[in-house]
């Protein structure tokens, strides 16, 4: 199985942004123990902070082979409808993984243009959501 980890905006600040939300350790570290831990699934992972670079990987990932993306679309899950027409208009599956509890926070996280469209989402579990994911599939 393939699958890609697709990051949006300000998740390459992992490790130093808020992290009494969103933790002290950085994306790539954590990347590193999941390869390490399901050896079995071929992990790729890309970050953009550019809404259309995000939209250009999910409408490459099923020419590039991936049964599924996993999408922390950060800020852009709440006011992205670009990502989210993106999202329902690929056949990969898609499950959307927020860090924090969006719930729990502001109520303009409250909004996902992502989640009617993907196949499951996860939120509040720190990084572990994408292990989640990743064992979900
Ligand atoms: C986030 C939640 C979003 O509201 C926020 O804008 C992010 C990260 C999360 O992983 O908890 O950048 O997607």
């Amino acid at each position: 199985m393939k699958i890609l980890i697709l990051n949006g905006p300000n998740l390459n600040l992992l490790g130093k942004r808020e992290p009494e939300i969103y933790g002290s350790q950085t994306f790539e570290d954590y990347f590193t123990k999941l390869q390490f831990h399901f050896k079995e699934v071929e992990l790729d992972y890309f970050q953009s902070n550019i809404e259309g670079e995000l939209i250009d990987k999910l409408h490459l990932s099923e020419n590039e082979g991936f049964n599924a993306v996993i999408l922390n679309a950060g800020a852009y899950t709440h006011t992205s409808i670009g990502i989210g027409d993106a999202v329902s208009g690929i056949n990969t599956p898609v499950i959307e993984v927020h860090i924090s509890n969006v719930m729990d926070r502001e109520e303009f996280r409250h909004v996902s243009y992502i989640s009617k469209n993907a196949a499951g989402v996860i939120s509040g579990f720190g990084l572990k959501g994408y292990e989640l994911a990743i064992k979900s599939l």
